[in-house]
């Protein structure tokens, strides 16, 4: 028997097949589409989203010569926060989904500060007053589609992230849910209760009627309708969002244990046991894991909105290089960066400076200036911006992280591993399998069915591939950092 484990992420959904000793057996994977319509906007269409999770679960069970029949368990990871509004009748989409890296609404978020209302946010949710999050999306969307709220109103209209729309769908509209760590990322989440906040709610204006259930990241919720998915009723076992899965798969599963997951972005994200963290200013409190009949297990996130998506730009955008995987090479034929530094903020800034209004810049070019140092300064920030909100969960919340656990394509670019290691001046530990958002949606399925014992287990199938020790002496950490430090602050704010 088989668990199919789903990672619908940003770029792409990929889909891994878990048999009982938790090996991958068989793989697929589909891209989705993204559109930019303006700047600051990006969305998606939730058809797709939802087209390619079935499809990429086909070609997986294609590469392993297994049916559907096969399928004992389906776990679902996605990204998180992106939001869609669809009718309850038809599961029409009433918008595009509006991506978590969208900010059309940070200035709705403005308002709201400038009303006094980013304490309260922070305190009751977790989270802070950025466009990031799904309520303010949510309500935009109420604004600007002709009846959409008078119909949310009378109960016509469902809300979800990802997660809920695809199960949804998924179960031929007989299920709306959202477990616990994808609720705690829409602002309207009460972290302490583990419940719907009202007080968000009326402070967002947006009606209780689209809301899902809330539900454990684990648990046998329902089936697939067979005429949604490949003909078959398989049990829907698991639903988390894909940073709290990375942390799952990695096993950070005591306090103080903390995973990077090198994706579009990049989410550091630390353990911290049963009871939430006290208020943060500039990092995320959130849910790690809700496993069935156990207290929720909290976490503390950086959450850095453009990494990846950096790279991707370099390649798609800008032509630099035509393969991620040749940054490292490039990075590598320099002895320095030569004091070119570039600050990433393609999405605004998140996690720990949140400016919505910050934007992408390239400092310190000269004559000399050539693509090698394009792609080292893209990878460099991509390790700066961790050594960032490290920084802070040691200064804001007193963890001290002590080593990273590495995952998400990036981690298997081995400059950029190594320099995480020495800008941060810890190890970087990096698995046998990177793909941990879906692993850790097949973990919590297999959990859910029977098919894996417990945690003890899960945590002796995690296989270090590679350490990366610091190399570099600590004058020369702190005077790259510092310089980064003040090529961010030239780029705030500028989006005017
Ligand atoms: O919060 C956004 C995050 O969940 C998206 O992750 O891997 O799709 O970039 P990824």
């Amino acid at each position: 028997m088989l668990v199919a484990a789903v990672d619908q992420g940003t770029s792409g959904t990929t889909v891994c097949l878990l048999d009982a000793e938790a090996t991958v057996v068989g793989r697929g994977y589909r891209a989705v589409e993204t559109s930019f319509p303006r700047p600051g906007w990006v969305e998606q269409d939730p058809e797709d989203l939802l087209a390619s999770v079935v499809g990429a679960v086909a070609d997986a069970l294609a590469d392993a010569g297994r049916r559907p029949a096969d399928l004992a368990a389906l776990g679902i990871t996605n990204q998180r926060e992106t939001t869609v509004l669809w009718e309850r009748r038809t599961g029409r989409p009433l918008y595009p989904a509006i991506v978590w890296q969208d900010r059309r609404t940070a200035a709705a978020c403005e308002r709201l500060a400038a009303a006094g209302h980013a304490a309260l946010v922070q305190e009751r949710t977790g989270l802070v007053l950025d466009p990031y999050f799904s309520g303010t999306k949510a309500a935009w969307v109420l604004d600007h589609v002709p009846g959409a709220r008078q119909a949310a109103e009378a109960g016509r209209v469902a809300f979800g992230t990802v997660d809920s729309w695809l199960v949804w769908r998924l179960t031929g509209g007989r299920v709306h849910l959202t477990d616990v760590t994808n609720a705690s990322r829409t602002m309207l989440f009460d972290l302490a209760s583990g419940t719907w906040s009202e007080e968000m709610l009326e402070l967002l204006g947006l009606p209780a009627e689209p809301l899902p259930e809330i539900v454990p990241s684990s648990r046998v919720y329902a089936h697939t309708d067979p005429g949604s998915f490949l003909g078959v009723g398989v049990p829907i076992a698991a639903v988390v969002g894909d940073q709290q899965a990375a942390l799952f798969a990695q096993a950070c599963f005591a306090p103080g244990q903390a995973k990077n997951t090198y994706g579009t972005g990049s989410f550091v994200l630390v353990n911290t046991g049963t009871a939430p963290p006290a208020p943060q200013t500039s990092l995320l409190r959130t849910v790690a894991f809700g496993l069935d009949g156990e207290p929720l297990t909290y976490a503390l996130e950086g959450a850095i909105l453009s990494t990846g998506s950096a790279v991707q730009w370099l390649r798609d955008g800008l032509g630099v290089i035509s393969d991620s995987a040749q940054t490292a090479e490039l990075a590598g034929s320099l002895a320095g960066n030569d004091g070119v530094y570039f600050v990433p903020a393609l999405a605004g800034l998140g996690a720990p400076h949140w400016d919505p209004r910050a934007r992408g810049m390239i400092i310190g070019l000269t004559r000399a200036t050539s693509p090698a140092h394009l792609a080292r300064a893209v990878l460099e920030a991509i390790a700066y911006q961790t050594r960032d909100v490290v920084e802070e969960m040691a200064a804001g919340a007193g963890v001290t992280v002590t080593e990273l656990r590495a995952d998400g394509g990036a981690a298997r670019n081995p400059w950029l591993m190594q320099f995480q290691a020495d800008i941060l001046g810890v190890e970087v530990d990096v698995p046998e399998n990177t793909e941990t958002t879906a692993l850790g949606s097949g973990y919590l399925a297999g959990l859910a069915t029977g098919l894996y014992s417990g945690r003890a287990e899960l945590d002796a199938l995690r296989r270090t591939a590679r350490r990366y020790r610091p190399s570099l002496g600590a004058d020369q950490r702190e005077d790259l950092y510092g310089r980064w430090l003040r090529a961010v602050e030239r780029s705030r704010d500028w989006d005017r």
